[in-house]
Parts: structure tokens; sequence; C-alpha cells
């Protein structure tokens, strides 16, 4: 059988589709264990004197973990990129499960998480794993500011007179120099050391946050901290229902 054009570009979307979805299933698969495993050797790390031989090994599984990371990252930007799946998601799970995770991680260790959330918090139209990956940025760069030690504080709500929730990560940290603040969306801006920083995860939160249609904003204050506050539009249950429980482009 000689398939026509149309039909070759047709068979090719689907197998990209197929492949989208495939890719994105084993990347959620290997995603949470790869963080472990790059946690837990971190903790190894930790209890290692600086002249343990023993070192040299676990600094590779972090090494090679951290390259399986990136590469699941990639396929997991890829997947959505080709099908992200909007649904109703509730801000104040993802962030508990966040700081469940999280809370181990040596930057938090001896940083306090204070939570404030709204309990009545309506859902937000948002692709999870794309949010996940905005608060988890916005919660080491806190971390990395207060150098360890200080108040993390995560605040929802429903923003007073509108439709959407406002969700504030603040921290006690050094602050944004005011000739910086302008500059910190920027992809590749980074005042931190060769290696510390690569400068890009305020710029991915920024793109994604527009995404949802929402808005990234920041206030600080040199030497006493800082809060980044993300607004995003609430959903809407019935717009869900009519569109079959599942949306298949972000923006609508
Ligand atoms: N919570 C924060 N406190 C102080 N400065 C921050 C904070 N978050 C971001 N910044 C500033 O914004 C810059 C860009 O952040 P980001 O895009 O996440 O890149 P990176 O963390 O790799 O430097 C940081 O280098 C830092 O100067
Ligand atoms: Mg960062």
């Amino acid at each position: 059988m000689k398939l026509s054009e149309r039909d070759h570009k047709l068979l090719s979307a689907e197998r990209l589709k197929a492949t989208g979805r495939l890719a994105s299933e084993i990347a959620h698969e290997l995603n949470t264990p790869l963080g472990g495993i790059l946690m837990y050797s971190h903790l190894v790390l930790e209890d290692f004197a600086e002249d343990d031989p023993r070192r040299e090994n676990v600094v590779k599984i972090n090494k090679l973990a951290h390259r399986c990371k990136i590469i699941v990252q990639g396929l997991l930007d890829f997947a959505h990129q080709e099908n992200p799946r909007l649904k109703p998601v509730q801000i104040n799970r993802i962030l508990l499960d966040l700081i469940g995770f999280l809370e181990e991680h040596v930057l938090l260790r001896k940083i306090s998480i204070h939570t404030h959330f709204d309990s009545a918090l309506p859902k937000v139209l948002g692709d999870e794993n794309k949010l996940e990956q905005v608060f988890i940025n916005l919660i080491i760069n806190a971390a990395q500011s207060m150098n360890g030690s200080g108040i993390l504080t995560l605040r929802t709500e429903l923003a007073p007179g509108t439709e959407m929730v406002r969700i504030e990560c603040s921290d006690t940290g050094c602050g944004i120099n005011n000739r910086h603040v302008d500059r910190i969306f920027e992809p590749f801006f980074t005042t931190k050391q060769r290696g510390k920083g690569t400068g890009l995860g305020l710029s991915i939160c920024h793109g994604i946050v527009e995404l949802h249609g929402g808005t990234i904003t920041v206030e600080s204050s040199k030497g006493r901290g800082s809060t980044f506050a993300i607004s995003l539009p609430v959903a809407d249950e019935d717009i869900e229902a009519s569109h079959g429980g599942e949306f298949q482009h972000l923006g609508c």
C-alpha cells in the first residue's frame, strides 16, 4: 500500500506523539528515584572526611546520576512540549509534597520552613511537573541566598478580588542588588560563582509561568531578603469538563 504525503505526515505526527508519551512515562518513573540517588549520595559525601579515599566513588555516582537527571529532564521537557497536559491542580498539595522531598536536602537542613496555606485555595489549571520545576528553582535559590540558614516562607492565597491564585516564596537571605533586579529573569544571568549557577532557573520559571497565563514578580531588599510572587489563573472546572478532562495545549 502506498501512503500519500498527507498520510505520511499524519503517521509521523502520531509517532512523535506516541514517542512523547512513552518518553514522558519513562522519565516520570525515573525522575523521583534519581532525585533520591542524588540526595543520598550528597548525604553519604557529607559523612566522609575530606581526605577519605571512598569519596571519589561517591562523587562519581553523584556526577553520573546528575547526568541522568539532565537527560530525564530533557525528555520531560520534550514530552511536555509535544503534549503538555493542563489539568486542575492543587498548589498546596504540590508544595507540601515538595517540602517533604526537599527537606532532607543539605541546602535546607538548617532552614526553617514556614507555611501559610489558604485551606480553601481553588485549583489552578496547570502542568504539575512544570510547576514543580518552578517551585524547586525558587526554593533552591532562596536556600542559596540564605547560605544554608534562615527562614523560608511559603504562602498561598486567592488574591483578593481576582480569579488568581497567588503563591509567595520569601527568604531572609542576601537580597538582590538594585542594579541586578531587572536582569534576574534573563537567561544566563547569574551572580553565582562558575559551576554554582547557570543563570537559567528564573528564566525557565518565567517561561513556565507565562505559558500558564500567569505572572512572576519579585520584591527584594538588599541584606534582608526577597519575596518571589507568582499568580496563576484559577481553573474553571466547567471548561475542563467540556474538553473531556484533558487539555491538548497550554494557554487554553
Ligand atoms: N532568592 C534570591 N535571593 C537573592 N538573589 C536571588 C534569589 N533568586 C535569584 N537571585 C538572583 O538571580 C540570579 C539568577 O537566578 P537563576 O536564574 O535561578 O540562576 P542561578 O541560580 O543559576 O544563578 C541569581 O544568580 C541571583 O543573583
Ligand atoms: Mg537558580
